[in-house]
């Protein structure tokens, strides 16, 4: 690697470890495009498409793309989720900065990611349970989960794979995936988050209802995984 260099935060530098050494990468919802040309910089991927919905963050990413010469690797492409892509440009995925449910919906209406060898990488800002209630339900196996801290705030990161096996997402695996088998310090931050939002949720819920109920049931397993 020469000259300029781009610095990942952590959320973009987990997101950056999981993907595949030689993969062809798209990278949806690129923005700026740190991402795809990190990994260019480091002979890391064959190729990339750093795609987005809007003109003016593609344009953010063709800048970056010039102003650190990864034009041989990385191309842009106005997309909606990952419609205007080529499955044989896509083997790796990184959907990031964007809500659970945003992601759901992209992975839902593209039909190729159920073929192939391919590996989905998913930080979702929001609504990460509903994602995970998702790939539950559409036979994609979450294969690995790690959280990360970045500035104030924790995130998850899921790795994830079709093999068209309906799991149930019930209890804590909902709201903390497979980081309540993860004993670092940034799971258990994670799982804290998690079971601060859900005590205030559970204040709102009549004391004899089934939510109730399931939902203090959840909380004491939290409580439990952070003893
Ligand atoms: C907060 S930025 C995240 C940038 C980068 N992925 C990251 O994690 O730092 C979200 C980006 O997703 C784009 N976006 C939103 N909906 C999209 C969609 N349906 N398809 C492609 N890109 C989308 C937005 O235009 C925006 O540039």
């Amino acid at each position: 690697m020469n000259g300029a260099d781009i610095h990942l935060d952590n959320r973009l530098a987990l997101c950056a470890e999981f993907v595949r050494d030689g993969t062809r990468l798209v990278d949806v919802g690129t923005d700026h495009a740190y991402l795809p040309v990190w990994l260019a910089l480091r002979g890391r991927i064959e190729s990339a498409v750093a795609c987005d919905i809007r003109t003016g963050p593609l344009k953010n990413a063709e800048n970056n793309i010039k102003r650190f010469g990864a034009q041989a690797t990385v191309k842009t492409r106005l997309s909606d989720g990952l419609d205007s892509i080529d499955k044989n440009d896509a083997y790796d995925i990184v959907i990031a900065g964007m809500g659970g449910e945003l992601i759901a919906e992209i992975i839902k209406r593209t039909q190729w990611l159920c073929t192939g060898e391919r590996r989905l990488i998913l930080q979702p800002m929001t609504r990460a349970e509903s994602l995970r209630l998702f790939l539950c339900k559409n036979g994609f196996q979450i294969v690995d989960e790690r959280a990360c801290v970045s500035g104030r705030k924790v995130y998850s990161v899921m790795v994830c794979e079709y093999d068209g096996i309906i799991r149930k997402c019930e209890g804590v695996y909902r709201f903390v995936g497979r980081l309540a088998e993860d004993d670092s310090n940034e799971a258990k931050e994670y799982i804290l988050n998690i079971n601060t939002k859900l005590k205030k949720r559970i204040l709102g819920l009549s004391t004899d209802s089934d939510d109730h109920s399931e939902l203090d049931s959840i909380i004491k397993k939290l409580d439990g995984l952070l003893e």
